[in-house]
């Protein structure tokens, strides 16, 4: 037996993005994440989203929590666009590295804030990064 809830969002610009932090975080806390623990998925669901209206335009953010029967809990994260891709993963999962005038932390920053962090990316076809936060 396991339960599910998912949020769904059209990610456009930062208004968007500001109602997806405010609403995964608010997921978060009613699951039973730390205030701390809902905060940091607040940042990733933010984080991912800005890169969405910065890079790709326009994509989808998708929140699900999930509660299995043996008792785990989670939140996972899905940002998906189908913009320009990520040409060199490594080297932003390494963090620095911006094409814009960011400071090229948000996607290394995020990873460190979660407990498994996945990027399947394709030059000219899009990118989708997945995070995922246990509860603990
Ligand atoms: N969804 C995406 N589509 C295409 N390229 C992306 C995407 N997300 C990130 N990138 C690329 O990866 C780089 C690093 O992203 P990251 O979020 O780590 O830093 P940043 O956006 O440059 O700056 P900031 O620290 O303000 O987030 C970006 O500059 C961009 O080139
Ligand atoms: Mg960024």
């Amino acid at each position: 037996m396991s339960e599910h809830d998912t949020l769904f969002f059209r990610i456009k610009d930062a208004m968007d993005v500001a109602k997806s932090r405010r609403e995964g975080m608010q997921m978060a806390v009613t699951l039973g994440f730390s205030q701390a623990d809902a905060t940091k998925i607040a940042v990733v669901i933010s984080e991912l989203g800005r890169n969405i209206v910065n890079y790709a335009g326009t994509g989808t953010i998708t929140v699900v929590a999930r509660r299995e029967g043996s008792g785990k809990r989670y939140i996972r994260i899905i940002a998906d666009d189908k913009g320009p891709g990520i040409p060199d993963v490594e080297r932003v999962l390494a963090g620095g590295y911006t094409t814009s005038n960011g400071l090229g932390l948000g996607v290394s920053g995020s990873r460190r804030l979660v407990d498994e962090f996945n990027i399947d990316s394709t030059v000219g076809r899009g990118t989708t990064i997945t995070a995922v936060k246990w509860l603990r």
